[in-house]
């Protein structure tokens, strides 16, 4: 899979690709991404890229062209391009899941007051990471490409993936590790019984449970 990030700020993303799971995937070659940065396809003096709004008000507004022509540099048949807004649909597991199958996948980060309205007309969709507003699309990127990545296949254990919250309508079971005693608290002995039927029964109750406690919405 390939994901070509469009930002103003590379640089945000040095610790993200450096550490950990994304730099396995990345170095196992099973994702290769790209951080563009289109104030590169600006034809203006000092390479601008935004202006004030026309009518007046605050802000500035991030100009078209750079990122149009950094979109058509970059886009194929394959391509499926995204625009990080507040005001998208917003992001959950199942638009992860249907993310992880593109071949090819363009994020467009903005900043400061926002995009020119009429990127609306070169992009396939509009996403937000929640409702609230932060000040650039790089932390949304970083967000989408992390819950992408860890979905294909050889970043992480299938069967992690299979347990865990969203994966169906219900949120994870509880875990426990070493000590079985922390300050009087203890693991459930159920665990420690080595009856793998049993202990299958017992999370998958708990499954329910705490969904029920935590994200009714979610059954
Ligand atoms: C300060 S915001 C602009 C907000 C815009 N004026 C509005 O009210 O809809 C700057 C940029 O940060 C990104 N951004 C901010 N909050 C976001 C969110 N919840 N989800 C996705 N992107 C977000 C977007 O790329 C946005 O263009």
């Amino acid at each position: 899979m390939k994901i070509d990030i469009l930002t103003l700020f590379p640089k945000m993303f040095e610790g993200f690709l450096n550490e950990s799971i994304i730099k396995r995937a990345i170095e196992k070659k099973i994702v290769k991404i790209n951080l563009i940065n289109f104030r590169e396809f600006s034809s203006l003096n000092n390479n601008q890229v935004d202006d004030t709004p026309y009518g007046g008000g605050a802000g500035m507004v991030l100009m078209i062209e750079p990122i149009v022509k950094a979109i058509e540099s970059l886009k194929t048949k394959d391509s499926h391009i995204i625009l990080l807004s507040p005001q998208g649909k917003v992001y959950n597991e199942k638009k992860a899941i249907k993310l992880s199958n593109y071949k090819h996948i363009i994020l467009i980060c903005g900043h400061y007051e926002g995009f020119d309205e009429r990127i609306y007309e070169f992009i396939d969709e509009e996403v937000s990471i929640g409702d609230y507003v932060l000040t650039g699309g790089e932390i949304p990127a970083m967000v989408i490409t992390d819950s992408v990545i860890r979905l294909l296949d050889g970043v992480i254990n299938k069967e992690s993936i299979e347990n865990e919250s969203f994966s169906s309508s219900l949120l994870d079971y509880p875990t426990y590790t070493k000590p079985r005693e922390f300050r009087g608290l203890k693991v459930p002995d159920i665990l420690l019984s080595g009856d793998h039927k049993k202990i299958k029964e017992w999370r998958e109750q708990k499954q329910k449970e705490n969904t029920f406690k935590k994200r009714k919405d979610l059954l």
